[in-house]
């Protein structure tokens, strides 16, 4: 059994049910999440182009790198905000290789096709993996000195106290002097971060509703869609916005190959995501914690988005 089909399996049969949002991404899922970030309420991906229009040379000089260094970027997506920071350094003269790693084969194929145009002169090595075997890797790639990116709030969808942990393991595998610039969403007004998750338009609707349909498709499972909508909250406490699936009606779901069918109540609900967003004084926390120190904080002009740029100790 794949362990997508496992996770779906455990997930729906718990008590409160969950699927993990890892499982958004599937071909359909990156075209939903492109929509998502074009959104004029999704601010995040404005905020953090922003910052690295804005602060690109700054970001260079604190990383204080005089020999090639090995630039790694975890989830790169379609790269569209780093070729801001690539094109910088280039310019600047500095003598490293892009490693982009990406879930993703299809995403990490047209990331690297756009660059072979954009960015001729760049050595890049694409690597499709998860993040955890990246983190494998990364001890195995060189002793040149690392800059780890992992931006655009990427750290915000680990499961509640999880991030913690991924950020120590990744210390771990990095030596000491290495850098981290950390993509993260800040603490603002609840509505505006509500709104950024329950468009108008419906985009994030899909997006959510996007994993019932990959079950369908890839599990044989007969979940029909218009008896789920997708609703989202916001905890200005823990910073956790939360996305769920809310069951309209009362029903039993299959999955192929699976005696059991899967019984929904009335307003039940399948929870999906947490992108949790933090203060200032919360990262200072968090980089302490996990084996780091803060070397500088860039913020967008409104102060609703902040790339954090971290070493190891
Ligand atoms: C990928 N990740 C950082 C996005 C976020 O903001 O948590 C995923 C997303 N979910 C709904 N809208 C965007």
């Amino acid at each position: 059994m794949t362990s997508f089909k496992q996770d779906v399996i455990t997930g729906l049969a718990a008590d409160a049910k969950y699927l993990s949002s890892r499982y958004f991404y599937d071909e359909i899922g990156d075209q939903i999440f492109q929509e998502i970030m074009a959104m004029p309420d999704y601010y995040l991906t404005r905020a953090e182009e922003e910052i690295f229009q804005l602060r690109k040379e700054d970001i260079f000089r604190a990383l204080n790198f005089k020999t090639p260094f090995k630039l790694v970027e975890l989830g790169a997506g379609d790269g569209l905000k780093t070729k801001i920071l690539l094109r910088s350094f280039i310019e600047e003269k500095a003598d490293f290789q892009y490693l982009p790693i990406d879930i993703s084969s299809h995403v990490l194929d047209e990331l690297a096709e756009s660059l072979i145009t954009e960015l001729p002169q760049l050595e890049v090595i694409p690597m499709a993996m998860e993040y955890f075997e990246a983190l494998e890797h990364l001890q195995n790639i060189s002793n040149d000195p690392k800059l780890v990116l992992f931006l655009g709030s990427n750290i915000g969808n680990f499961p509640q106290g999880k991030a913690a942990g991924f950020l120590s393991s990744l210390a771990a595998k990095l030596q000491k002097g290495d850098k981290l610039l950390l993509g993260v969403d800040l603490k603002k007004e609840p509505a505006k971060i509500l709104q950024a998750y329950s468009d108008q338009t419906g985009i994030t609707a899909r997006f959510n509703l996007n994993i019932l349909a990959r079950i369908n498709r890839e599990l044989g499972a007969d979940f029909d869609l218009q008896n789920f909508e997708h609703y989202a909250s916001y905890n200005p406490q823990s910073g956790e916005c939360r996305s769920y699936l809310i069951c309209r009606k009362a029903q039993e779901v299959h999955l192929e190959g699976v005696a059991q069918s899967i019984h929904f109540e009335e307003y039940e609900s399948i929870h999906t995501e947490i992108s949790k967003k933090y203060s200032p004084a919360e990262l200072h926390r968090l980089a302490a914690e996990t084996g780091f120190k803060v070397i500088e904080k860039f913020y967008d002009s409104k102060k609703q988005f902040s790339d954090v740029l971290l070493e190891k100790r």
